[in-house]
């Protein structure tokens, strides 16, 4: 199977290109964003013209965390609506028959009930601090599933909770938290400081899954006949935002205080996702949180020493 991995190079891409390049089943298909800019219509038109992937993973997006989507958010809905429109038609127009687009559980209503299953998409108002972002997500997926719908074509979702691993990016304003967390740590212990400011009261209640389970739940679903429409990944694990500080506090070894900036914001209160549908397509997640946080470290430190973090 000839596969087109959009986004290879970031965290998502980067660990499918890893999973999928040990399988001689799977042909990779890749371009940088130098060689092709996914914003450029005529660009994405003439690839798929040309190259005829018989499937494609999209990684491609405008990723941040809170301050990044909050700051940028006119920026994040235009390019990821781009992206995923110019993506999705051209791969259909040019007779791609499978299209794995990547969705995120933070584009459910603020207030899905918990644990948030698919069915609750568009069912509430979103979470205002990366409503662009979102917007353009919901976008991309109803693309797929009304084009499946429209076309019979095998376009589908999966709908990541939050990811870290290795390629996760270390910017000290636009990181996600656990790299975020990490690095400010690792950079107190360096300096020898006694205390350091987590953003947020500390409470809210998040899942987190290692990148290369994702990508894991990417070559199970582009094996199947007839995926889900829309599938949950996450791992099962909640924690709160303080229990994780604390968890990365001791991977790094910083032995200072934990003090929480209740002045910033802290995003939805609880996200937790149901998986049934994806474990009832016989997908499972490995690594658990702890083994996570210190295997990302000691990549973290590798990339450092290296000069080739990514930040
Ligand atoms: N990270 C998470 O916690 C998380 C959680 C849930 C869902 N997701 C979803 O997973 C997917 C991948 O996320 P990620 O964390 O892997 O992001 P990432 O590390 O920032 O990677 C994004 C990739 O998209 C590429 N890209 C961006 N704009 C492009 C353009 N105009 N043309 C071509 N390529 C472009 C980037 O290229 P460059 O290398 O040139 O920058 C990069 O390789 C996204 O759809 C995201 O919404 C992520």
């Amino acid at each position: 199977m000839k596969v087109f991995v959009a986004g290879h190079r970031g965290m998502v891409g980067s660990a499918v290109v890893r999973l999928l390049s040990e399988d001689p089943r799977f042909e990779l298909n890749i371009r940088s964003r130098d060689q092709l800019d996914l914003t450029n219509q005529s660009a994405v038109e003439k690839f798929f013209v040309a190259e005829k992937p018989d499937a494609v993973v999209f990684c491609a997006a405008r990723v941040g965390g809170i301050l990044a989507n909050s700051t940028f958010p006119a920026e994040f809905l235009y390019e990821n609506t781009v992206m995923a429109i110019n993506a999705v038609h051209s791969a259909w127009q040019s007779g791609v028959t499978r299209f794995l687009y990547l969705g995120s559980t933070c584009i459910y209503p603020r207030l899905a009930a918990q644990p948030i299953s698919e069915s609750s998409l568009m069912t509430g108002s979103l979470e205002q601090t990366n409503e662009g972002y979102a917007i353009a997500k919901i976008t991309g997926l109803k693309m797929c599933s009304l084009y499946r719908r429209q076309y019979g074509v095998c376009f589908h979702s999966l709908m990541p909770t939050n990811l870290y691993g290795p390629g996760d990016n270390y910017h000290s304003e636009n990181s996600h938290v656990i790299p975020g967390l990490l690095r400010r740590f690792h950079d107190a212990k360096v300096a020898g400081l006694s205390e350091v400011t987590v953003w947020g009261s500390g409470n809210p209640l998040r899942e987190f899954l290692y990148v290369d389970d994702l990508a894991a739940a990417v070559k199970c679903t582009l094996q199947l006949e007839d995926p889900p429409d829309v599938a949950n990944v996450g791992s099962g694990e909640e924690v709160s935002i303080r229990d994780l500080a604390a968890m990365c506090a001791a991977v790094v070894g910083f032995e200072g205080r934990l003090v929480f900036d209740t002045s910033k914001p802290d995003g939805t209160p609880r996200k937790f996702c149901d998986t049934q549908l994806i474990r009832g397509v016989g997908w499972r997640p490995r690594v658990m949180l702890r083994e996570g946080l210190a295997l990302c470290y000691q990549q973290f430190l590798r990339e450092s020493s290296l000069g080739a973090l990514r930040s």
